[in-house]
């Protein structure tokens, strides 16, 4: 029996559905042809502002037991600067997917017009930076700012868009429908939860800003959970993301309710080669349950 990995999520093809998750690799164009050529079936920028920002002091990220803890602060060279890089990000030949943020609906607005006429193939909201006060979660936690915000990008491109949210909220299924009211292609979840880690011999936070996101293994559970969530409250595809390290994981957030999986803090622990990977061992999953499409996955787990 031939089984396919392709899958669609809002309107995009992907040959597999492993995703580079946002702000793993930066936005070079050549790293992120490298991923696409490494077998990623999309890949996604570090999060583009409007203009250029520096980003928090060293250090940070730290590697903790149970995955990584990082407060970058949002370093990005401005939309504008990113445009030189589509092209060569494209040769790769998998989805190029522009992350962005802004501290206002209107800055929001402005960057996705900018990215839109440079050629990426989808836009992601990151609503979700758990630490930068003035930009995403703020907005992000607000469900009427969350549609207003989606239904001003909507009206200024024609791409699809897809709005990452944050687990950092009383109810993610009532900002995902916000979300989907307002317009949204697609939903991803999770980002990264707030957290802090202490040096204790020099009795300080180790990150430079104290508070980070925490991100790997130990997110798995609540970003499946919400995934779970979300399948139930809308109809628009997810994009299941938070410690996809293996196949089995990526299996668990397609039978949750996912139509793909982002990958970010695994390709730091185990490298690029951890799409060819987890493809292959979905593959085998499919293989050994009788599925021949990855379609016929998602969401299992919510039939009694
Ligand atoms: C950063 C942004 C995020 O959205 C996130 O989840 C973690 C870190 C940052 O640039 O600091």
């Amino acid at each position: 029996m031939q089984n396919s990995l392709a899958t669609q999520v809002a309107g995009i093809r992907l040959r597999n559905p492993t995703i580079l998750a946002s702000g793993v690799l930066g936005i070079s164009g050549s790293i992120l042809r490298r991923i696409a050529e490494a077998g990623a079936g999309a890949v996604i920028t570090k999060s583009l502002g409007l203009i250029p920002r520096a980003g928090y002091k060293n250090p940070t990220i730290v590697e903790l037991e149970v995955g990584l803890l990082n407060a970058m602060g949002l370093p990005n060279p401005g939309a504008e600067e990113f445009l030189n890089e589509i092209s060569i990000a494209k040769k790769g030949g998998a989805p190029l997917i522009a992350s962005i943020f802004g501290s206002s609906l209107s800055e929001f607005s402005k960057v996705a017009e900018i990215v839109a006429k440079g050629g990426v193939d989808a836009i992601e909201l990151n609503l979700s930076c758990p630490h930068v006060n003035t930009t995403g979660l703020i907005l992000g936690q607000d469900a009427n700012l969350v549609k207003e915000l989606v239904k001003n990008v909507k009206r200024k491109v024609k791409i699809p868009v897809i709005a990452k949210l944050s687990s950092n909220v009383s109810s993610i299924a009532e900002i995902a429908k916000a979300a989907e009211e307002g317009g949204a292609d697609a939903i991803t979840a999770i980002n990264t939860l707030r957290a802090m880690a202490i040096d204790i011999n020099v009795k300080k936070p180790i990150l430079a800003n104290g508070i980070g996101g925490l991100s790997g293994p130990a997110i798995k559970p609540v970003g499946v959970r919400c995934v779970y969530e979300i399948y139930e409250a809308v109809k628009i595809p997810i994009l299941g993301a938070g410690g996809v390290t293996a196949g089995k994981d990526a299996v668990e957030y397609i039978l949750a309710g996912a139509s793909a999986v982002q990958i970010g803090t695994a390709v730091v622990t185990r490298g690029i080669e951890v799409f060819k990977d987890v493809n292959e061992e979905v593959k085998e999953y499919m293989k050994e349950n009788g599925y021949k499409e990855v379609s016929e996955l998602v969401g299992q787990a919510h039939k009694a």
